[in-house]
């Protein structure tokens, strides 16, 4: 099949291209570049002998996905581009809405131009919003998510709804990702976010390397086994095996119509100071830590229910919490400014 990726230079995406090229789909990326880079591009080309096609542009420019349509008749697209900080979210939230709404709806609107009918969304476990019950099942409704990116994810999903009801060609798929971690085996490819990480393992991994001198754990005293927070976390890989999982099974399903959503997780929570534990032994670089105050909106615990993506898609997460840890500290140590020495 040809895929269009949006958001295919970045951590997930580019994940995702390489396991789209394994089993010879071919692959054009769109990508403005705002959060990463080509070299991830460049490498995976050096590591499966394939070519990726790639446009610089922005999702939210009508001409440039017109030009990129045009030129290519896609089978599907995975659509990964998005902003992603959900602290960040709370400080620019139009900022928020302009690319992750409103660019889906040029997305789409493009796919509509051009025929394209299969779609497959990156959403987010924060769509169950902050009452759902753990652990998370597709068939609970959508709620409200406390940042404005979460309710980027749940608009786009509704959008995506509507969209099917009116228009019955439509095949759209939500993967609702839990916590990807980890990096490709080879330590070629992985997580390098811009300036401060965000997230707990870019953070650890930056420690465990030398350019951070401590990790924050936010918050000692939830009401969990150790007082930190529990977490899904699943390998990127397992997570890019999700997608040609999805685009397989809408393949294998003509007469599929109208949208589904699966969770992508590993049906564990495991809790930050398990995290640590693991990372420390994987990698025999010991990770200094003190408790902090809790992060404003995090929740207490979650984790996935994955049976529906088992059932349907043949899919589970396969690589466990070592092998994680390993392929962090492989991609970290190997690449200790990320790809920025390119
Ligand atoms: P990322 O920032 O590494 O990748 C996003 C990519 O989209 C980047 O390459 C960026 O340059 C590109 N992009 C952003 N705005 C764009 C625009 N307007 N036009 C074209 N390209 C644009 O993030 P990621 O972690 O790989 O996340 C991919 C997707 O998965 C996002 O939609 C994110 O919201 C979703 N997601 C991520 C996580 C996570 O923990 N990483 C969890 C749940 C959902
Ligand atoms: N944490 C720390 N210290 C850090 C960073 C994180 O203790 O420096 C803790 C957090 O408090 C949380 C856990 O590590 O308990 C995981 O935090 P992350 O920021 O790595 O991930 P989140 O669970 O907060 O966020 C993830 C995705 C979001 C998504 C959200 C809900 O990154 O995209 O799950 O699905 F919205």
């Amino acid at each position: 099949m040809k895929v269009l990726v949006t958001g295919g230079a970045g951590y997930i995406g580019s994940h995702t291209v390489l396991a789209l090229l394994q089993q010879d789909h071919q692959v054009v990326v769109f990508d403005n570049l705002c959060n990463a880079s080509e070299v991830p591009l460049a490498r995976i080309e050096a590591m499966t002998g394939k070519h990726i096609e790639f446009f610089r542009g922005d999702i939210r420019d009508v001409a440039a996905l017109d030009a990129v349509f045009g030129a290519h008749q896609f089978d599907a697209v995975i659509h990964f581009a998005a902003l992603k900080a959900v602290g960040e979210s709370t400080q620019k939230p139009l900022a928020y809405y302009q690319t992750n709404v409103h660019g889906s709806v040029c997305l789409l609107e493009a796919m509509q131009r051009h025929q394209v009918t299969d779609f497959i969304f990156s959403s987010s476990a924060t769509v169950y919003g902050e009452l759902a019950i753990v652990p998370y099942l597709e068939s609970m409704p959508l709620g409200s998510p406390s940042s404005p990116y979460g309710a980027t994810k749940v608009m786009v999903e509704r959008i995506m709804a509507d969209y099917a009801a009116a228009n019955p060609e439509f095949r759209g798929v939500s993967l609702r990702y839990f916590n990807p971690i980890g990096a490709h085996e080879s330590g070629n490819l992985g997580e390098d976010p811009k300036g401060i990480p965000n997230n707990l393992l870019p953070y650890l991994a930056q420690v465990a390397v030398g350019r951070r001198t401590h990790l924050s754990v936010f918050g000692g005293d939830y009401p969990t086994q150790d007082g930190t927070c529990l977490r899904d976390y699943l390998h990127v890989m397992d997570l890019a095996e999700g997608h040609t999982a999805a685009l397989n099974w809408l393949a294998d399903h003509p007469q599929q119509r109208g949208i589904e959503a699966f969770n992508l997780g590993t049906g564990q929570g495991v809790s930050v100071l398990d995290i640590i534990a693991a990372f420390e032994q994987a990698s025999g670089v010991p990770v200094p830590y003190e408790i902090a105050p809790r992060r404003a909106g995090d929740l207490a615990a979650f984790w996935a229910n994955a049976d529906k993506a088992s059932t349907m898609l043949g899919w589970q997460a396969k690589r466990n919490l070592t092998q994680m840890m390993h392929d962090t500290w492989r991609w970290q140590s190997q690449n200790p400014s990320g790809y920025s020495e390119e």
